[in-house]
This record gives structure tokens, C-alpha cells and sequence, in this order.
């Protein structure tokens, strides 16, 4: 990076629309959580691929492979909660993950690598955190199921401040 230039903090997400966004922020509304932190209503989003730190030329570097990403739209649909122990979230998922959704996230996964950044290795499970430092399983309630159209995948800053992070959708990508 060149002296004087900052790095951005970004990721590219699902973002939902206000529908999905409600009927997730409803999820855990009443839900007595040992602890945590709820994820605030307009921070909900399932990532598709974190990159971290990214200076203006790594910017460039993935906006150009996201704009050679040729995916469909498909339909999830989040129908399950679920905590994970070590992260100490609490999320909504889904129990099936659509192949154009591993297919999107294979070719984000293939154009960040090739800009530099690490690869993931863990398989990409399907998940918008609904809140964070849970620090035990709460209890799951039943999930109506929420099904969410996929006709776009977007690119966010997230910037670190001392009430939490705070996004910033920076570009849209539809999908065919
Ligand atoms: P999470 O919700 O499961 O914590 C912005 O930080 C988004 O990128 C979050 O949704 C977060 O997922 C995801 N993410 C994935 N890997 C990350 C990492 N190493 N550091 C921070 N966030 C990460």
C-alpha cells in the first residue's frame, strides 16, 4: 500500500430486502438470549466472502472479477437457527444450500485468490448472524421459513467504531 492510502474493511454479502430483513430482525425478537449482543436490524446480511483489508488496487483487483461472475438467481430459503460454539454466534440458516449459491460463492472464492487475498478453506455454510457473543446454545425456536430471492450480491465496507461495525453497501452485481 502506498503512504498516506487506507485500507478499506469489505466483504461480499447477500443483503436482504426490508422484507427478509424483518422476518429475520422478527427471529429473535422475544428470544431470551443467555447474554449477547443482537445484531442490529440493518446490519443483517449472510456473507459470501470476507476479504478484509483492501487497499484501492485489491479493490479494483476483486470489483472486476465480481463484474465476470456469471451466476443465477435462485431462491434460499432460511428455515433453521443454529450457535456455534467457538465464534459464540447465533444464526439463521438454511437446511438446504442452493448449487447457484456454491457456484456464486465458488467463483467470488476463485477471483479474490486470484487478487491476492487467502482462500477460505472451510466449507461455506449458509448463515446471517442474528447475534454474537452468545455465550451458550440458546434455545432454538422454530424457524417459519423465510424464502429470500437472490437476484443480486453486493460488495460492503464495514467500518470498526466504538458503538459497533456499521456497513456500507459500496456496488450491486445482479445476477441472470
Ligand atoms: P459472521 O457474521 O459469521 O461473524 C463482516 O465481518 C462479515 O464477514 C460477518 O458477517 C462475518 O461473519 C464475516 N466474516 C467471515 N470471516 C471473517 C473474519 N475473519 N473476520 C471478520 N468477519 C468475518
Amino acid at each position: 500500500m502506498q503512504a498516506g492510502e487506507s485500507a478499506q474493511r469489505l466483504f461480499f454479502a447477500l443483503w436482504p430486502d426490508p422484507a427478509v430483513r424483518a422476518a429475520l430482525a422478527g427471529v429473535t425478537a422475544g428470544l431470551k438470549l443467555p447474554r449477547g449482543r443482537l445484531t442490529p436490524p440493518q446490519n443483517l446480511h449472510v456473507t459470501l466472502v470476507f476479504l478484509g483489508a483492501a487497499d484501492a488496487a485489491r479493490r479494483a483487483c476483486v470489483e472486476a472479477a465480481a463484474d465476470g461472475v456469471q451466476a443465477e438467481g435462485f431462491t434460499v430459503t432460511l428455515d433453521r437457527t443454529g450457535w456455534w460454539r467457538r465464534p459464540q454466534v447465533f444464526w439463521a440458516g438454511s437446511s438446504v444450500t442452493p448449487q447457484p449459491l456454491l457456484d456464486l460463492v465458488g467463483a467470488l472464492q476463485v477471483g479474490c485468490a486470484a487478487c491476492g487475498f487467502p482462500r477460505e478453506n472451510r466449507p461455506f455454510e449458509v448463515h446471517a448472524t442474528l447475534a454474537r457473543k452468545v455465550l451458550a446454545a440458546p434455545p432454538a425456536p422454530g424457524l417459519e421459513p423465510i424464502p429470500w430471492r437472490i437476484d443480486r450480491f453486493v460488495l460492503v465496507e464495514s467500518a470498526l467504531t466504538p458503538a459497533g461495525s456499521e456497513y456500507r453497501v459500496l456496488r450491486t452485481w445482479p445476477l441472470r
